[in-house]
């Protein structure tokens, strides 16, 4: 369970508390399909040192066999022996090609799999560059949003609903599950799955723009009566200012800009152009993985998010000082 990966990963942990967070690998799986894809990977690396090996043998024994005169070379009975090598090696080479392709299928087949469809579903749309996240429930009242932060029960499948709301994104939770590309107008759904509970790194895989590599998301992983805590959290709405200076930070956010592009259910703030913020002091990070969640950090981004992430849609925000305080105050609150 301790960090050991990208060095992404590594700031971020060095910054909230690091325990817990899992190494971002697909060799270290979480979940019966990404095990199966490691399974394949060594798999294939185990036949490929093989095939090296015999590859690199042969071009030894070549070598040191290289003094043939070129006539002996063309004689009928040099040729007659190529022929046979020749024979032998496609016999070899195209029935491993074909377990290759086989095995592949299989374990893609695997990942691929719907088990149940009555199973959790979470609704995930890749935004240039964030991840939306809203979960499905029978009762559209229980429907929540949150944003790059995705919370799943530990030992249960849940259905990944991919949508893109401008170009083609990934998504891709290497410990737990293979990548599904998320393609404007196309619906696409994907499995994933923990089998211990965990935060496991997740990230667009696909080239999606300017800043495609601080598209990241976590998924928390943990036991179920933790994950119902968690649900119906979310499912309330902002909780109310209890002092002036929360009050003034929420009225800084309703009249201000950023109540035309972020919601704050039970606030004015309604607008669905950036991440649902309701519940943003619940999060590990800020701006889609970008940062960790704190206070300081969360000034800088409100301030000036173009020097942490260029390209983004957030534009810059100048504040007082006062008043900036004063939402930092009231954000906080949003647990
Ligand atoms: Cu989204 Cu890369």
């Amino acid at each position: 369970m301790k960090l050991r990966g990208p060095v992404s990963s590594a700031l971020i942990c060095a910054a909230v508390a690091c325990t817990g967070y899992d190494r971002q690998s697909v060799l270290d799986p979480a979940s019966p399909h990404a095990a199966s894809t490691r399974q394949l990977f060594y798999f294939m690396i185990a036949v490929s040192v093989v095939v090296y090996v015999v590859v690199v043998g042969m071009l030894l024994l070549v070598i040191r066999n290289r003094r043939v005169a070129v006539d002996d070379l063309q004689s009928p009975a040099r040729e007659e022996k190529a022929g046979r090598i020749i024979r032998l090696a496609l016999a070899v080479v195209v029935p491993v090609l074909f377990v290759f392709l086989l095995y592949d299928f299989a374990v893609a087949r695997g990942v691929g799999e719907m088990p149940d469809s009555s199973m959790l579903t979470i609704e995930v749309t890749g935004h240039q560059w964030w991840w939306e996240a809203a979960y499905d429930d029978p009762v559209p009242h229980n429907i929540f949003r949150t944003a790059n932060e995705i919370h799943i029960p530990v030992g249960r499948p849940v259905r990944i609903k991919l949508a893109s709301h401008d170009v083609i994104h990934s998504f891709w939770v290497p410990n737990l599950s293979g990548k599904k590309d998320l393609i404007p107008g196309h619906k696409d759904e994907l499995v994933i799955q923990a089998d211990r509970p965990g935060i496991y790194r997740g990230q667009c895989a696909e080239f999606c723009g300017l800043e495609h590599a601080k598209m990241s998301f976590w998924v928390v992983a943990e036991p179920v009566q933790d994950f119902s805590r968690w649900v119906e959290r979310q499912r309330q709405p902002a909780p109310e200012p209890t002092d002036s200076i929360t009050a003034a930070g929420r009225a800084v956010f309703e009249t201000g800009s950023c109540a035309t592009c972020h919601t704050i259910a039970s606030t004015r703030a309604a607008a669905t152009v950036g991440p649902n913020l309701t519940h943003i002091a619940s999060r590990l990070t800020i701006a889609a993985g970008a940062l960790p969640n704190n206070r300081g950090n969360l000034a800088g981004w409100i301030v000036d998010p173009q020097t942490i992430k260029p390209g983004a849609k957030m534009p810059p925000n100048s504040l007082a000082p006062r008043e900036l305080q004063a939402l930092l105050a009231y954000l906080e609150t949003l647990k």
